[in-house]
């Protein structure tokens, strides 16, 4: 993130004529928390006072004020999962499944996964961070001021640390906040096919040691095409031995035991989730591990969407994210990510902003954000509609008006 001002006045912000405020506050009248003809006040980047306008402290007058004109504001989205680094892309793959190939068919033949890597590690890291960057750029104008970011597309030590260096730097150039994961254990890398222990040896040792000083998060794809059980279970116990947080990509393809798995381990998050059965979720629940769900997949993917109703009533926390990666779900929106939560999954739309929102932050372990209260940063988007149900009603990223990060207008 930038300081885009060094002094306290530069990031400070009274926000007023809000005809529907989104607070998250736990002990709101709603699930999510919603305050009507309100303001909100930011001082030095951090909430200080949100109420009805009429009851706005008359301190407030000196700071600079955004009149919001009726619209409504809601924290800012923190989109907790996205492999938005990557060169290349897949159109032509696509494509193909459009007319019948799959995507696991796709991998086993050496493109997919690994045609991004290839194009990864053929670019120069200028490149590379000028590609991710627009990506970048594009999901903070449409709200998301919290983005985590995987690597996975390097699958070398020197790969893996270039992916991991361009999301650095591409936090400390944009206004959003960049959340790094190592995901080493996307795939076995091309070199290691026929020895898939001296691929793990090297994830869980040397490439583990070379980027952990620089990642939050330690992420593996447990799946028939990727991992085993077993072995997702290897990458957990070497990110919690370097003392990282880890997530896991579970169950998304067909129901193997990562989702038991991300429970068992307490891990951090458990992703996808799209064939894990009620007992699966009671123990993420019981776990307090978040369910993160990525309706852009089955979107693109043309497969069933994930079952928002029911991971919610499972009582396990939701978070909603975009997946943004360049083969199965090219997405970068949260709002759109919110309308399909709605529209394919059965969440209400007050539901689903709390997922795109406070959920996200509780799954990156980020409890500053997320909500709209006092001590709480000053992030938040003002949409161009009057509810926060036209984010689900009105599914386009038009729908954003302007994003204040830490409060600053940075979009
Ligand atoms: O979250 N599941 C694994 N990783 C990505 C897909 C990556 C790719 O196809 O490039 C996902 O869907
Ligand atoms: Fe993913």
């Amino acid at each position: 993130v930038t300081e885009q001002a060094a002094t306290a006045e530069g990031r400070s912000l009274v926000v007023t004529s809000i005809s529907e405020l989104v607070t998250n506050d736990p002990d709101g009248d709603a699930a999510f928390g919603v305050l009507h003809d309100a303001a909100v006040a930011i001082v030095d980047g951090v909430v200080d006072w949100v109420g009805p306008s009429t009851a706005l402290p008359d301190h407030f007058g000196d700071y600079t004020t955004l009149d919001a004109g009726g619209r409504c504001v809601v924290p800012g989205f923190v989109d907790a999962h996205t492999h938005t680094v990557f060169a290349g892309d897949r159109a032509g793959e696509f494509a193909r499944r459009l007319t019948g190939a799959t995507y696991e068919e796709i991998l086993a033949s050496g493109g997919g996964i690994y045609s991004t890597v290839d194009a990864t590690r053929s670019a120069s890291f200028v490149d590379l961070m000028d590609q991710a960057m627009v990506r970048f750029r594009r999901m903070l104008g449409s709200g998301s001021t919290t983005i985590e970011v995987k690597s996975g597309y390097g699958l070398t030590v020197e790969s893996e640390v270039a992916m991991i260096a361009a999301a650095r730097a591409i936090d400390m150039a944009l206004p959003s906040d960049v959340v790094s994961t190592f995901l080493g254990a996307h795939v076995v890398a091309p070199e290691f096919r026929d020895d898939r222990d001296g691929y793990l040896d090297l994830v869980t040792g040397p490439m583990l040691d070379a980027v952990a000083g620089d990642v939050s998060f330690v992420d593996v794809f447990c799946d028939a095409a990727a991992f085993t059980v077993e072995e997702a279970r290897r990458v957990c116990e070497a990110a919690y031995r370097a003392e990282l947080g880890f997530r896991i990509h579970a169950d998304q393809t067909a129901r193997i035991g990562a989702t038991a798995l991300a429970a068992e381990v307490g891990a951090a998050s458990a992703d996808h989730l799209d064939h894990a059965n009620d007992d699966d979720l009671e123990q993420l629940a019981a776990a307090g591990t978040v369910a993160v769900l990525l309706p852009g997949v089955s979107f693109s993917m043309r497969t069933r969407p994930p079952d928002g109703r029911r991971v919610w009533d499972s009582g396990a926390r939701v978070a909603i994210a975009t997946d943004c990666n360049p083969g199965t779900a090219y997405v970068e929106t949260m709002p759109f990510m919110i309308a399909l939560a709605v529209i394919q999954g059965g969440l209400t739309p007050g539901e689903a902003v709390w997922a795109a929102t406070r959920g996200g932050a509780l799954a990156l372990g980020l409890d500053d954000r997320g909500a709209l209260l006092p001590g709480a940063a000053g992030d938040l988007v003002i949409l161009d509609a009057p509810t926060h149900i036209h984010l689900a009603y009105k599914p386009d990223a038009a729908i954003v008006a302007r994003v204040v990060k830490a409060g600053v207008v940075v979009a």
